[in-house]
């Protein structure tokens, strides 16, 4: 009987091992310690000169890890240029125009270069940029266990499949990430990310003329803070395509003003308004709303959980000696 049970609990633990350890590969704290020891004080130096120009960049950088990890894992596969015959996710409308923050990873990985030839990769590089920018601009602390390595493979409609869209229902979102690995929860909170930068016109404009058949203006937003955005974004616009602010009461912090938005039926995107107006997220709104200190702590843990979506660990992939070309 003792024996029977010893092999039961033995055999439990041990696919409880084999089902953590492949859920978690091996990204691990320290894993730059010996060969680069400098690696996080250098991006963290680089992200914080570049952000005190332009705080907008703080923004393009956690835009950029969710773009990243959401598209063949977090492998650095965004940064890949196009070449002749592969055209990159780089170049996919939803990176094209609107995502900035490269030349700062550049500019790291340079100095990177510099002091620890083809060590770093460029995927932890941008984790680690997302994390400097989120602190920055929130407060918001964590540790990112790096041991990503970079992917060889870019292409420009992986975007349109993996990556959510402005228009999506909750319902939609909640599959979208799903797919990915954050739970409905994490969606909702990592969405508060939109607490802070910016939206082109584009992203939104669907919400403020012929909206549909019955209404002419998306009637979950708030009809003033429509008209303050029609005068933004003029229909017919020939000033090329505007941007706002996602957050208009704190666009350049990082913090829970976003759900007390959704709230007012200030929520910009359609996917934002949408985690108000469904039954299976609003709780989770109200409750970002009323607890800021609760959602930064959510918030950091869902960003380390992000940060190990497919990634390529050991001997896959490589460390990309330019960010953006692979070997
Ligand atoms: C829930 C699904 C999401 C959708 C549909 C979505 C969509 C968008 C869109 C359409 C924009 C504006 C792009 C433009 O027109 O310039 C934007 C901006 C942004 N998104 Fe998201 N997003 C989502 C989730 C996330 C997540 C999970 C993060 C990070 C954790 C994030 C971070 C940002 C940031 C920081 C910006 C501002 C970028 C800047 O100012 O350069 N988003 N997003
Ligand atoms: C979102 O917009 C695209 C066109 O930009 C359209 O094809 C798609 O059906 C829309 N999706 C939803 C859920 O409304
Ligand atoms: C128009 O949009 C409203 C709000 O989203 C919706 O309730 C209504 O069913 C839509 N009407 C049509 C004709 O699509």
């Amino acid at each position: 009987m003792a024996t029977i049970k010893f092999y039961l609990v033995y055999f439990v633990t041990m696919s409880m091992t084999v089902a953590i350890s492949l859920a978690m590969p091996s990204l691990k704290v320290g894993f730059y310690q010996s060969t680069c020891p400098s690696a996080e004080t250098i991006v963290r130096n680089t992200v914080n000169k570049a952000v005190s120009s332009n705080p907008g960049l703080a923004a393009g950088l956690i835009r950029m890890h969710f773009h990243d990890c959401f598209v063949r894992g977090c492998d650095a596969s965004v940064l890949l240029d196009s070449t002749t015959g592969n055209q990159a996710e780089r170049d996919n409308p939803a990176n094209n125009p609107s995502l900035r923050g490269f030349e700062v990873i550049f500019e790291a990985k340079t100095e990177l270069e510099a002091q620890c030839p083809q060590t770093v990769s460029c995927a932890d590089i941008v984790a680690f940029a997302a994390r400097d920018s989120a602190y920055k601009f929130g407060g918001i602390s964590y540790t990112v266990p790096p041991g990503r390595r970079d992917g060889r493979v870019s292409h420009i409609d992986e975007p349109n499949d993996n990556l959510p869209a402005f228009n999506f229902s909750a319902e939609k979102l909640k599959k979208s990430f799903a797919k990915k690995g954050p739970s409905l929860d994490e969606m909702v909170t990592l969405s508060g990310a939109h607490s802070i930068g910016m939206s082109h016109c584009s992203s939104f404009s669907n919400r403020l003329y012929n909206f549909n058949e019955t209404n002419p203006q998306d009637p979950s937003m708030d009809p003033i803070f429509a008209r303050d955005l029609k005068t933004k974004c003029p229909q017919n616009a020939n000033n090329g395509n505007p941007t706002v602010p996602l957050d208009v009461i704190t666009p350049y912090r990082l913090d829970n003003k976003y759900y007390k938005n959704l709230k007012n039926h200030h929520g910009l995107l359609t996917s934002d308004q949408s985690l108000l107006s469904s039954p299976s997220t609003v709780g989770i709104v109200r409750n970002n709303a009323r607890h800021g200190q609760a959602w930064a702590y959510k918030f950091a843990a869902a960003m380390v959980k992000m940060g190990y979506i497919e990634v390529l660990t050991g001997s896959q992939g490589e460390i990309r000696k330019n960010c953006r070309f692979v070997n």
